[in-house]
């Protein structure tokens, strides 16, 4: 049995007397393992075997890690193991801190903060998928394929990577599902032939994409001629977005809290808003994670997340905080 223990204060995702947000819970690690060359795998349950919160394909959780870093994971188990959430994190030596820390200070016993989950890449309904992944892109699209396959569905999974060592997974999928999964390491096949496997539009298919950014743009330009919500794809980093429509400073009323912000131009609303107490969870500041996802009850949202539909930007009943702003003086939020 894995000895529980929550480690000291600057080390620890939750340590004695942190306050975690209000939405988050405290889950212990209770397994850590390699899965590839610089991906873990984490098992994460509730220190006393308590029942989690269900989750759908395409859902995240955000760890809440050492200093109130918070990082969101896609779910990559099994979501009908109601019991344990499975991660995976890829060690990234160019970025903030948050897979360094899972990689070198977790460890199987240690209690962490977990927010979520939330899913912004739902699977939708369809008699066919084609789900592409590259890299640690993986992640989201297991549960996926799990579910596809579930279904009765046809699929089928093509999955680029670095080299075949650096590619998570692998052979799971390919043991589970044998040729429906496509594996092309790059030092071997070369990059992902996405012109040879989305160049004619199929209305009858849904295409599933996930990994770095240069793969998200060639799988949509390619796709320019499918039919619209065909593709969907889940971002890691911000897509380029067009300028504000407003530079003036706007009022943002936290309609729960009886409070009214201004927000001037150098400050997110995101920021706006915690100063004047409103207790909202972060992970990206980029509006990539939808992390900080809050009900709009007035006014008009302008979105510069990089989450939303065109169809759900249009109903203007939710926005992200850390990047969105408004088009008008006022926004009524439901904090
Ligand atoms: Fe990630 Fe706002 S914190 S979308």
């Amino acid at each position: 049995m894995v000895e529980t223990r929550v480690v000291a204060d600057a080390l620890s995702g939750v340590s004695a007397g942190q306050q975690l947000p209000r939405n988050a819970a405290t889950l212990t690690v209770t397994a850590k393992e390699p899965v590839a060359e610089g991906v873990v795998s984490l098992t994460l349950a509730h220190p006393e075997g308590a029942r989690l919160p269900d989750w759908t394909p395409g859902s995240h959780i955000d760890l809440i890690l050492p200093d109130g870093m918070t990082r969101q994971y896609s779910l990559c188990g099994d979501r009908w193991d109601a019991h344990t959430y499975r991660i995976a994190v890829l060690r990234e030596p160019a970025g903030r801190g948050g897979s360094a820390c899972v990689h070198d200070r977790l460890s199987p016993g240690d209690r962490v903060g977990v927010g979520g989950p939330r899913n912004h890449f739902p699977l939708v309904p369809s008699q066919k998928y084609l789900f592409i992944a590259g890299g640690i892109g993986i992640t989201p699209l297991l549960p996926m394929v799990r579910q596809a396959e579930l279904l009765g569905a046809d699929w089928q999974l093509l999955y680029g990577g670095r080299t075949r060592s650096s590619m998570a997974f692998r052979e799971e999928l390919r043991a589970a599902y044998g040729g429906r999964v496509h594996v092309v390491p790059q030092d071997e096949l070369g990059v992902l032939n996405l012109a040879a496997w989305l160049g004619t539009p199929r209305p009858d298919t849904k295409v599933y994409c996930c990994g770095p950014a240069p793969l998200l743009a060639a799988a949509e330009a390619v796709c320019a001629s499918w039919p619209p919500y065909a593709l969907r794809v889940e971002r890691f980093t911000a897509a380029a977005q067009a300028v504000p429509v407003r530079d003036a400073p706007f009022e943002v009323e936290l309609r729960r809290m009886g409070r009214t912000v201004t927000v001037t131009p150098d400050v997110s609303v995101l920021e706006a808003v915690r100063r004047a107490g409103a207790d909202v969870l972060s992970s990206c500041e980029q509006g990539t994670c939808g992390t900080c996802l809050t009900p709009v009850l007035g006014g008009q949202p302008d979105h510069r997340d990089s989450v939303l539909s065109d169809h759900e930007r249009a109903a203007n009943d939710c926005m992200f905080l850390c990047v969105s702003r408004s088009c008008g003086d006022r926004l009524i939020l439901d904090l």
